[in-house]
């Protein structure tokens, strides 16, 4: 996609289609009131007529308009001006690039910049929208055969009307930053989309290994079995004994940064499947255990995002991965494990995998001797439970970083929601027989498996992102999300102050 900022005027501007906001009760926004005005109150009658009535991500498709040099406008409806928000104003962006799609030009003039909405600049906006219609034209064919194939999205440039120029670099700056983060995403959608028999540890590698490939900033390296054996990651290799995949510990370390900045390293969980192992989940929906490497693949789209950014920061991503498959050699329950911390884990339930192997990459993670840590993971189905799909859980041992990730959140419209880490808590994984169980209980099951990581991440300021809920939609628009590249590259992009 490409993306161009201009400043125009709308009576003048040719193009295959306008796009311009109009409000509830038929207030109309400056273009469209500019628009008005040159085609003799074209809009205005329409607009009385009740085609149209304002209403939140409504559409209607115009052709023929009076004096104008364009082929067709396309009217949205953006709800009562004073109530816009950050999420509507990002659903208009949906409505009209499916609008777009739909009627298949290659080409847009976008003037919904000028939309007010409380405390958001100009390029704030110009990101969201470059993030959000290429987020909507997204599609996963792969798998399909030629004949089953959706052609490609026809529109190929937006152009983003400014209303006020001095604001010109800036803006650019943000299309750009919403390309690459929508670029990441797409990375992250494709990986949780492809199938448990494709997307194996090793293909994760490989992915990784290309993304890396042609940038001398970025080197990735994979470890295999044996290197983990050697390293005594007794907790993660448990999860993988039941599988006929080899599992792989990735690498990716993005050096943008100062030689002696500490780097920022970003854990993600990667079971390509999730069976549950012994203890078996049940059938229904057991296909969407596919989505349990999204945290992985949410670390390869960051790092692709930073990469296309080049940004000034240093970044190391860090996978475990792995399937997590019942056979005769699998673990069982009851089976004690030593980790790379040497501290033991009785597996009262092998479903509880995710933990298991990040707790040996975060033990890892040290290495590199961290600014800050943080795991991304599909953890818990109570963390779905608790907040649904609408925000990413988040918890933490640093107060100040917890907070800094709910603000990028809020600013990159993909929030998380804290939730506690008390001590209180963590009693619930006592074990009998090692120094911890793997799980603890039926009560507050997103927390206690927090409590379990905070056991390993005792060295390190560290925050833990439990995305089950967000990483992918179930039902009819089952598909990855690409979150949260959104929140982590903003994190990031506060980090080294962008
Ligand atoms: N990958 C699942 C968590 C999950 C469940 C993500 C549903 C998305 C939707 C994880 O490995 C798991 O199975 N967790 C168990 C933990 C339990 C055994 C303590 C769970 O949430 O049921
Ligand atoms: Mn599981
Ligand atoms: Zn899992």
């Amino acid at each position: 996609m490409d993306f161009k900022i201009i400043n125009s005027i709308i009576g003048k501007q040719r193009s295959a289609c306008l796009i311009v906001g109009v409000h509830e009760a038929g207030k109309l926004s400056t273009s469209a009131k500019h628009l008005d005005k040159t085609s003799r109150s074209y809009i205005s009658k329409i607009l009385k007529k009740g085609d149209i009535k304002g209403k939140r991500g409504e559409t209607l498709l115009l052709h023929t308009i009076p004096n104008s040099d364009a082929e067709r406008i396309l009217l949205v409806g953006c709800g009562k001006e004073d109530e816009l928000n950050d999420q509507q104003f990002r659903k208009i962006t949906t409505a009209v690039t499916n609008e777009l799609d739909k009627i298949g030009v290659k080409e847009a003039v976008n003037y919904l910049g000028e939309l007010k909405i409380k405390g958001r600049d100009l390029p704030w906006k110009i990101r969201q929208m470059s993030e959000a219609s290429c987020d909507a034209l997204y599609r996963f064919e792969e798998m399909k055969s030629k004949a089953h194939q959706r052609p490609a999205a026809s529109l190929k440039k937006v152009s983003f009307h400014i209303p006020d120029t001095a604001n010109r670099a800036n803006c650019r700056e943000a299309a750009k930053t919403g390309l690459a983060i929508a670029n990441g995403m797409a990375i992250t959608k494709d990986l949780g989309n492809l199938p448990g028999n494709v997307c194996t540890p090793t293909y994760l590698a490989n992915k990784a290994k290309a993304i890396g490939k042609g940038n001398s900033k970025l080197k990735v390296s994979v470890l295999d079995e044996k290197q983990m054996t050697a390293l005594k990651m007794g907790s993660f290799l448990s999860v993988t004994r039941g599988s006929r995949q080899p599992a792989k510990l990735i690498t990716l370390d993005y050096r943008g940064g100062k030689k002696n900045e500490k780097p920022i390293v970003l854990v993600g969980k990667g079971v390509t499947f999730d069976s549950g192992g012994v203890s078996i989940k049940p059938s229904p929906t057991m296909d969407e255990m596919k989505y349990d490497m999204c945290g992985a693949a949410s670390v390869l789209g960051v790092i692709a995002t930073i990469s296309e950014l080049k940004l000034p920061v240093n970044v190391v991503g860090v996978v475990p991965a792995c399937e997590n498959m019942p056979d005769g050699d699998a673990s069982k329950p009851g089976d004690v494990v030593t980790s790379m911390s040497g501290q033991t884990i009785e597996i009262l339930n092998t479903d509880a995998e995710g933990r298991l192997i990040l707790c040996d990459a975060l033990t890892y993670s040290g290495r590199f001797k961290p600014e800050v840590v943080i795991d991304i993971a599909t953890l818990t189905g109570a963390c779905v439970m608790a907040l649904g799909s609408h925000a990413t859980g988040v918890l933490g041992n640093d107060d100040d970083l917890v907070d800094e990730l709910l603000l990028a959140g809020k600013n990159s419209n993909d929030r998380c929601w804290q939730l506690p880490l008390w001590e209180e808590y963590d009693a619930q994984l006592k074990s009998n027989f090692a120094d911890m169980a793997n799980i603890g209980g039926r009560e507050s099951g997103t927390i206690t498996a927090a409590c379990f990581l905070a056991r390993f991440t005792k060295d390190y300021t560290w925050a833990h992102l439990d995305i089950a809920g967000t990483a992918w939609h179930s039902g009819a628009k089952k598909g990855g999300t690409g979150r949260p590249v959104p929140l982590l590259t903003q994190y990031i992009l506060d980090r080294c102050g962008k």
